[in-house]
């Protein structure tokens, strides 16, 4: 897969890739991921991408002609699937979105910035806009590298435990079931012995039960 993130400001999407799973999933050949400085496409000896906007009002608007130029350049070199907007008003990242951007071969992902981008690349460029929550970000870098995060950990080969993101919170509707690692006795604070049973189908039915009961407990709206 591979992965184009457009933005203002490259430095604040640079470290999420280059440390843990993100980077061994590079090294390993499995995603690329390419930063692109929308400065780079002006030809203003300012190298401003935004104005202000039309009708007045406060705050900066992104400009089209650099966001189109840098699209098209990438269109030019190979097909996308996706051309996505990251935006506190577009569609609210869920697992599922995830697991179906998983699947795609090459997308490109537009940050957004000040006010936002003119709404004429909305409309003629964008082919998907997703939002990581009802909060707003002072740009789209921070969700970029979230939405990029949870597609690149379900490409097959980046988890070592093959099985693990399948049985990932979100998965089946259910959150995941608690997880014990040693000492088995800290402090009085106790492992739950089945886990230390050794009978796998009793293990599983357990987490199955704790996985209901939390979820029950936390999320009850996952389970409508
Ligand atoms: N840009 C600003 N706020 C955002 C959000 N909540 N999700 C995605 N991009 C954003």
């Amino acid at each position: 897969m591979r992965i184009d993130i457009i933005t203002v400001l490259p430095e604040l999407l640079r470290s999420p890739f280059e440390a843990s799973i993100l980077k061994r999933a590079q090294d390993k050949g499995l995603v690329s991921v390419h930063i692109h400085n929308l400065r780079d496409f002006t030809d203003d000896s300012y190298k401003q991408v935004d104005d202000y906007q039309f009708g007045g009002g406060a705050g900066m608007v992104l400009m089209i002609e650099p966001i189109d130029r840098c699209i098209s350049k990438l269109k030019a070199e190979r097909d996308y699937d996706e051309v996505i907007y990251m935006t506190p008003d577009g569609a609210t990242l869920d697992q599922k979105t995830a697991n179906s951007l998983s699947l795609l071969k090459n997308i490109i992902i537009l940050c957004g910035h000040y006010k936002g981008v003119d709404q004429r690349v909305r409309d003629s460029l964008i082919t998907r806009e997703i939002s990581i929550g009802d909060y707003v970000l002072s740009g789209g870098e921070l969700g970029a590298a979230v939405l990029a995060d949870t597609i690149i950990r379900l490409l097959p080969g980046v988890l070592n435990d093959e099985t693990s993101a399948l049985t990932d919170t979100f998965q089946d509707n259910l959150l995941a079931p608690p997880v014990y690692t040693r000492p088995r006795d800290y402090k009085g604070l106790e492992v739950p012995p089945v886990l230390l049973s050794g009978n796998f189908p009793e293990i599983e039915k357990w987490r199955e039960e704790k996985a209901m009961e939390r979820t029950k407990e936390k999320r009850p709206d996952l389970l409508k």
